[in-house]
């Protein structure tokens, strides 16, 4: 049997497992059913040869900037990224292997499309697979069915599809694709949806559509395919033999990613990532003394990202309010969200995430069992967020009062749950500060 071939069958057969698992009622048997054939045609139509996707590097001669922006990408290490593996591999685990492929699909899109995943551990991956979200991938993406858990249909061969469709290049042909411009492209990977409960796991197209940056047509391009917040061009030519343009998308798609980037030693992309987590909130803060009581109310406001903040994998990040009151000695005589031991956040912190519950009503950070939203407090986009603290005071000293909103790539629980030889010490991001004093 071809590995093609064999690549389809398993997917037939993790089809048929899904249709097992989703056996729980009629309506909900139709809807799986009916959703089934739906990605049973798209399986079958991005079914394609091994090494029918070129290898990144084959474009690194022409297009070198860009291929040394994306090399440094999220992108890039979708799949060896050290941070997802273990995640997947638990998933894998506790699912029986049942979420292989809907993890790869996005996460390593061409190996699933060459039929090289599964098995699960990549061990049958070429080096185009363990690219993870690579240049063909994208560039031959002809169609998005859904944007929605990689509803894509892909043409790999020698047509380039992007932005433009008027140059010429004697590395292959050129066709403008008005996809490649559009947010619902992106969304076909940022948007999950769990395969059977259908919980909103990442939402990040469908809360940018509905928000007022859609409706202003600014698209996830313009602001995570251009120099740094706040630069909106990047002049020059995407290829040496190239026309000049007056912008070329960039390929570094910052996010935020900062410790990812810290540790494998990209240290500006690391300072990349930072810059986009302070340009996306603004704090506000007002005190009022009263007798022997102190009311701050904290706004925290998003007036940078498209979407809420933290948007993504919410429930594995950590975004956090930190006050700290001070009395005229500079003595801590108030602390919410403060680091406890073993670098851990206080418990009682005003956390910003979203969680999700499982089948028995237990919260969750297991994308995998969510059945539903358990906890969900995150900032809309040109949105805000207030909170109340009110702060037992026994002196009357004038105050100093410090808030931050503080940015976690993920708990600490999560990195010392890593199998990983080095001790893993998750830093604070400040995404942004407030320092005020009080008669
Ligand atoms: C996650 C998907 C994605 C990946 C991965 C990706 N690109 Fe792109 N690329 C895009 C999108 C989307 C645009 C168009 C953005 C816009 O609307 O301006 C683009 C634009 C381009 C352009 C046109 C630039 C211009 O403005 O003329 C070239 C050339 C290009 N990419 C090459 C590459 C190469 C080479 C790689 C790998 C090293 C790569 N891309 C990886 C999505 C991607
Ligand atoms: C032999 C050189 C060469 C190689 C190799 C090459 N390209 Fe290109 N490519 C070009 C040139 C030249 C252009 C036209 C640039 C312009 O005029 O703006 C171009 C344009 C593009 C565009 C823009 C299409 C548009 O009009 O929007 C994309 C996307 C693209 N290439 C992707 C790739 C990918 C992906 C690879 C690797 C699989 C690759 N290229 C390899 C030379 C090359
Ligand atoms: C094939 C699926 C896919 C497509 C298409 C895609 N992405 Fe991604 N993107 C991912 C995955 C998966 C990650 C996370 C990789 C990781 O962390 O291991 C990611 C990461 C990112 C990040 C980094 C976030 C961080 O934490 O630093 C940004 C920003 C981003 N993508 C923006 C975009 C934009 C903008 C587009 C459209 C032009 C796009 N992506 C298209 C799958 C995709
Ligand atoms: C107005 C600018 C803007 C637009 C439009 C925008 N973003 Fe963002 N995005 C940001 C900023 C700023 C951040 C950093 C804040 C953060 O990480 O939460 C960010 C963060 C992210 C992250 C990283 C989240 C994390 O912390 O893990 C991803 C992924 C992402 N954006 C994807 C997208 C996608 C996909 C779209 C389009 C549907 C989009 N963005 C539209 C500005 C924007
Ligand atoms: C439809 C696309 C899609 C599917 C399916 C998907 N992911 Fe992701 N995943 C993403 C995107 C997009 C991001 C980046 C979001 C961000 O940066 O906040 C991401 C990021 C992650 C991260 C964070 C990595 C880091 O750098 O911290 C983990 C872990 C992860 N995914 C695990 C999984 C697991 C496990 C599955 C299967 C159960 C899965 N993903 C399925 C799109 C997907």
């Amino acid at each position: 049997m071809s590995s093609k071939k064999f690549g389809l069958l398993i997917v037939i057969m993790l089809i048929g497992a899904v249709l097992v698992v989703g056996c729980q009622g009629d309506s909900l048997e139709e809807a799986n059913k009916a959703e089934s054939a739906e990605q049973m045609d798209l399986a079958e139509i991005n079914s394609f040869e091994e090494g029918a996707f070129e290898d990144s590097n084959n474009c690194a001669g022409c297009h070198g900037e860009i291929h040394a922006e994306w090399s440094e990408s999220m992108h890039r290490f979708g799949w060896e990224n050290e941070f997802y593996q273990p995640d997947y591999l638990k998933a894998s685990q506790e699912t029986d292997g049942f979420t292989d492929v809907f993890c790869g699909e996005c996460h390593a899109p061409t190996a699933v499309r060459t039929g090289q995943l599964p098995p699960a551990d990549g061990s049958q991956f070429d080096a185009v697979s363990k690219q993870g979200i690579s240049c063909d991938y994208c560039h031959t993406v002809k169609e998005v069915v859904e944007p929605v858990n990689v509803q894509t249909v892909s043409e790999p061969g020698d047509i380039k599809r992007g932005p433009r469709g008027d140059g010429s290049s004697p590395g292959h042909e050129i066709e403008y694709s008005e996809v490649h411009t559009e947010a619902a492209f992106c969304g076909s990977c940022h948007n999950v949806e769990h395969p059977t409960s259908e919980v909103a796991v990442i939402d990040t197209y469908d809360d940018w559509k509905e928000g007022p940056y859609a409706e202003e047509g600014i698209r996830c391009q313009d602001c995570h395919m251009t120099p740094t917040p706040g630069i909106a061009e990047n002049p020059g030519k995407s290829s040496p033999m190239g026309e000049d343009r007056e912008h070329i998308a960039t390929h570094y798609f910052p996010g935020g990613s900062a410790f990812f980037h810290e540790k494998s030693g990209q240290d500006e992309r690391a300072e990349m990532a930072k810059e986009m987590l302070r340009a996306a909130a603004e704090l506000e803060a007002e005190a009022t003394r009263n007798n022997d009581s102190l009311e701050l109310l904290t706004t925290v406001n998003n007036v940078g990202a498209g979407h809420k903040i933290p948007t993504g994998v919410t429930y594995i990040r950590k975004m956090w309010l930190e006050v700290t009151v001070s009395n005229e000695a500079g003595e801590e005589i108030y602390t919410s969200g403060h680091e406890i031991a073993d670098n851990q956040i206080d418990p009682e912190a005003v956390f910003y995430l979203k969680l999700f519950e499982d089948a028995e009503g237990n919260t969750t950070n297991k994308s995998w069992l969510a059945e539903d939203i358990a906890y969900d407090r995150r900032i809309p986009a040109q949105g805000s967020d207030e909170e109340i603290f009110e702060i037992p005071v026994e002196t009357d000293e004038e105050l100093d009062i410090t808030v931050r909103l503080l940015y976690r790539s993920m708990s600490q629980e999560a990195a010392d749950g890593f199998d990983s030889e080095e001790e893993l010490k998750v830093p604070s991001i400040e995404m942004a500060r407030k320092e005020l004093q009080v008669e």
